[in-house]
């Protein structure tokens, strides 16, 4: 039953008792939009309470506390002995009366300003962690031990002082760093001591702060082509110059760079795999550009994001591993090596800057949990990650076959992979002509996911080709996949 006020008035005001809005709540919220629309007027008297109570049929205790509450937040103002008038001089931006519905904010096209629009227009944020099949980057979620790793989160959330529900240390926890100086000097055959390192809540986290401290509007930025898009995104929203480098059988094409694009202030490079093409930059090229950026005075940025997975031979060190003055900033994550959820990155920086680093983090909201920073330096240092990288290193090996087979059996002519010896995706060639990001769309209206190879490019790509991610799909489940992406692009192509 919805009860009116009968005051010419308060003819506004509606009280529905079949809602599950409390009455004190639906008057309190009519009180407000009266006065805001300047149906109730700036020193204009309300009803008292007892008139507003018999009125509505209400008690007058709601009526009162609803008044008290409005008088606290400056919308009434009480008279003694005279009653409650809407505040005096009250300077109300007129809204257009009630014409949109009740509750609802009105939807107001509120103009963005031009900084505002690179934001929109990257594509680094769409469907980003998607898990549809064949998602690049995405891990073998379904094989993450999540008990074993709660049982980590538990103690670390209830150890006794509960001292990891605070802040933590802005830099990471320390016991952290010391893991992960560990691990990167054992697997990367870095020389890094655990106070050069800061965590971050991802690589991502990482590129955003070092844009943040070293980048001036207008720096020339050296950016593989194609390459990682969050990375080249953030660094061209903060008014560096992005320059495209394309990518030769070494790696970055160092002759072209510096033809092209001379006194790069910093350089971004995924060396150990290349993001997306999967070439891994050979040693005549890492030694050629470290000592480009030493005679230069430029920085690099080297995102080792999956170099956990290595199919063949050894693990080639990092760049980093080379660079005897700190001019690299190694960036990792455990968004591959663990799952994505962790938030959970780091950055080796010059000692100097470390001091930077953890408050322009602060600035930025810290971003990374203190319990997560417990339980994944526990779960390092009880062998468990290494032992989790083992294992996934042999499954993602047998998926990466079985996508590799199917692709060959099933999408001949259509999809043509490309060998990879490492890593969480591959690459596969579309025919020339082909436009890759209906291709891409047409799978993913059938559940099949990818990326196409233009949106990692600046400029049109030579050729057309989707990135597919085989690490979080299960070698079962591959072949009828490929099939149904196989029919489904032969009927559209
Ligand atoms: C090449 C590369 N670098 C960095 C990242 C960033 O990962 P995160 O911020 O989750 O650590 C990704 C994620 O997809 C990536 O593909």
């Amino acid at each position: 039953m919805v009860k009116r006020s009968g005051g010419a008035l308060l003819r506004g005001i509606y009280i529905d008792r079949q809602s599950a809005v409390p009455i004190y709540r639906q008057l309190d919220a009519a009180l407000r939009r009266l006065i805001l629309d300047g149906t109730l007027r700036s020193s204009q008297k309300l009803p008292s309470t007892r008139e507003l109570a018999s009125d509505l049929g209400v008690s007058r205790i709601t009526v009162k506390s609803v008044y008290e509450q409005l008088l606290a937040e400056g919308y009434v103002q009480a008279k003694t002995g005279s009653g409650t008038y809407v505040t005096e001089a009250l300077k109300l931006e007129q809204t257009p009366k009630l014409t949109r519905k009740k509750g609802a904010i009105l939807d107001r096209n509120v103009p963005l300003p031009p900084r505002a629009a690179p934001i929109l227009s990257s594509h680094a944020s769409a469907r980003h962690g998607a898990t549809d099949p064949f998602r690049p980057g995405v891990p073998a979620l379904d094989l993450f031990p999540v008990k074993l790793w709660n049982k980590f989160v538990q103690e670390a959330s209830f150890d006794a002082d509960r001292h990891y529900l605070s802040y933590g240390e802005v830099q990471g926890s320390e016991a952290l760093r010391n893991s992960i100086a560990k691990h990167l000097t054992d697997a990367r055959g870095l020389d890094v001591e655990p106070d050069e390192i800061v965590i971050t809540s991802g690589a991502q986290q990482a590129f955003v702060l070092i844009a943040l401290v070293l980048l001036s509007r207008g720096d020339t930025v050296w950016y593989e082509n194609p390459g990682h898009i969050a990375g080249r995104d953030i660094m061209q929203m903060m008014g560096a110059r992005v320059a495209p480098v394309p990518i030769d059988a070494e790696g970055m094409d160092l002759e072209f760079a510096v033809r092209q694009h001379p006194k790069p202030r910093m350089i971004f490079t995924t060396p150990s795999h290349q993001q997306p093409l999967g070439t891994t930059m050979s040693l005549a090229r890492r030694l050629a550009l470290l000592d480009y950026a030493k005679m230069n005075d430029a920085w690099i940025i080297e995102d080792d994001y999956d170099s956990e997975f290595r199919y063949r031979g050894r693990p080639l060190p990092a760049l980093s591993a080379l660079d005897s003055e700190r001019r690299v900033f190694y960036v990792g994550t455990f968004s591959k090596s663990m799952f994505a959820a962790i938030r959970l990155g780091y950055v080796v920086v010059p000692r100097n800057m470390v001091e930077t680093f953890a408050r322009a983090k602060t600035l930025l909201g810290q971003g990374t949990s203190a319990v997560t920073e417990k339980a994944m330096s526990d779960f390092m240092e009880n062998g468990r990650f290494v032992e989790h990288i083992r294992r996934m290193r042999r499954i993602y090996r047998e998926r990466r076959d079985r996508l590799f087979e199917c692709l060959v059996r099933d999408c001949d002519g259509l999809l043509t992979p490309q060998p990879t010896d490492a890593g969480m995706h591959m690459l596969a060639w579309l025919p020339r002509g082909m436009d890759d990001q209906a291709a891409h769309r047409i799978l993913l209206d059938d559940g099949i996911d990818s990326l196409p190879l233009s949106v990692y490019s600046i400029g049109a790509p030579d050729r057309a080709a989707l990135v597919l991610g085989f690490s979080g799909v299960s070698e079962k489940k591959t072949p009828r996949l490929v099939k149904r992406m196989s029919e489904t692009l032969r009927t559209h192509f």
